[in-house]
């Protein structure tokens, strides 16, 4: 099962214009649909050239409308009433000549017709851009595509690489999970907006030679869902992540490092220029006095060899420096508490000992690599638990606690 993505119970107009983009339209749909949306399909003729009507039928689950004559809905009205029932019109693919119909207000077919006629303030048009690259660099793409954004839609997109025409460059459509992953995020709360939020995430690893080292079972889930939560509240979000197999969330700056010594080099230049740190990894606390160039080798005989002699050092406390900077150069800090047992009691003792606003607690052991997860948040006011939830929707808790906290803050 995917994680809830905020997108269930929501009904989304989506519209097909001409493009081959149009067979990621299908899954998207897909997509929509096993993320609990309902979807209802609006083509263009222009892209009944690119992918049927029972095709989109069959993966939306809703007869496809695609003319304004179609007398079938209530009234026979299909350019008023699809979108007085939606939560938002999403075109994709929207190409080079549906935006040119969109920037000059032309209502010549039912889908440029409901965009025309949707209540702007209650549905908001999302555009996801699918053309050759000459066509999107064109200065009359590039003026009609200003135009649609100052009238108020969002455009996702395009993305680079090769096309259909055999060309690389600008002008692909996304792929159909990042349109899904950047619908969800239009509808979060922009709690942070113009924030800047620095994270910290995964484990660390401390080689002992160049094939061993120390390091531990964090999955760096919990950080990335943090760091994605934050840009979808509207945050520009630098994430320092240790050695993880993850993708990096949409919109966030990644910064790759193995060692706790490399993570606090990277992190502490970087801290003054945040509004709030949030210490996720799970910094390996000790790391070899000494990293042998070559191999270790055994010494001795097979079974009976002598094992070297390990000498650790502690790793730098990089959210302890973090909190210590100045007050002009300090970000607001969270702290992480992966604990085995007392989590209250160890939680709040850590936001003593670090110096920081705010420590978030959960049971680390029983929750590193799995999906969900639930947090005690412990502050000045208190213990205040987040019940169990998948990982996308503490961390989506979590942003607006800190929002919230962070704005009593500014009015204290
Ligand atoms: N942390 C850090 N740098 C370190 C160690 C920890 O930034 N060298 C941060 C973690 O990211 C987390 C918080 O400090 O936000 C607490 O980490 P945790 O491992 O739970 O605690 P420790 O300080 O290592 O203490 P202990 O291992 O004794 O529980």
């Amino acid at each position: 099962m995917t994680a809830p993505l905020g997108l269930a119970g929501r009904h989304i107009v989506l519209g097909l214009s001409g493009g081959v983009a149009c067979y990621k339209a299908a899954e998207l749909a897909r997509e929509l649909v096993r993320a609990g949306a309902t979807v209802q399909v609006v083509m263009t003729e222009a892209a009944g050239h690119f992918i049927t009507r029972a095709t989109m039928q069959a993966v939306s689950g809703r007869p496809v409308f695609d003319s304004q004559w179609d007398s079938t809905p209530p009234a026979g009205m299909a350019h008023i009433d699809l979108s007085r029932e939606a939560d938002a019109i999403l075109v994709a693919p929207a190409s080079a000549d549906f935006i040119a119909q969109l920037a000059q207000g032309r209502a010549a077919e039912l889908l440029a017709l409901l965009c025309l006629a949707r209540p702007v303030d209650r549905c908001p048009l999302l555009l996801a851009p699918a053309m050759n690259r000459e066509m999107w660099a064109h200065p009359a793409t590039q003026r009609n595509v200003a135009q649609v954004q100052a009238d108020g839609a969002t455009v996702l997109g395009p993305g680079v690489g090769s096309q259909a025409c055999g060309e690389t460059g600008d002008g692909r459509m996304l792929e159909a999970t990042e349109l899904r992953d950047a619908l969800a995020a239009f509808f979060q709360p922009k709690c942070l907006a113009g924030r800047t939020v620095l994270v910290t995430a995964g484990p660390t690893f401390e080689a002992i030679d160049p094939v061993r080292g120390i390091t531990n079972h964090s999955s760096g889930k919990m950080g990335f869902a943090l760091a994605r939560a934050a840009a979808e509240a509207g945050a520009r979000v630098t994430l320092v992540a240790g050695p993880v197999h993850l993708p990096t969330p949409a919109g966030v700056q990644r910064i790759d490092v193995q060692s706790g010594q490399q993570m606090f080099d990277a992190v502490l230049p970087l801290a003054p220029a945040h509004d709030i740190f949030v210490a996720t990894a799970a910094v390996a606390d000790w790391r070899p006095a000494h990293t042998q160039v070559q191999k270790i080798k055994k010494q001795g005989g097979t079974g009976d060899s002598v094992p070297p002699p390990l000498m650790l050092v502690e790793n730098p406390d990089i959210l302890a420096a973090v909190a210590a900077l100045p007050p002009a150069q300090r970000p607001w800090c969270v702290g992480f508490a992966a604990e085995s047992e007392n989590l209250a009691a160890h939680a709040r003792a850590k936001l003593v000992r670090k110096g920081v606003p705010l420590v978030v607690g959960n049971l680390g052991p029983a929750t590193f690599g799995r999906d969900d997860n639930s947090l005690l948040l412990v502050d000045a006011a208190g213990d205040h638990p987040l019940p169990p939830a998948d990982k996308l929707t503490l961390a989506r808790q979590l942003v607006q606690e800190i929002a919230t906290r962070m704005a009593a803050r500014e009015f204290a």
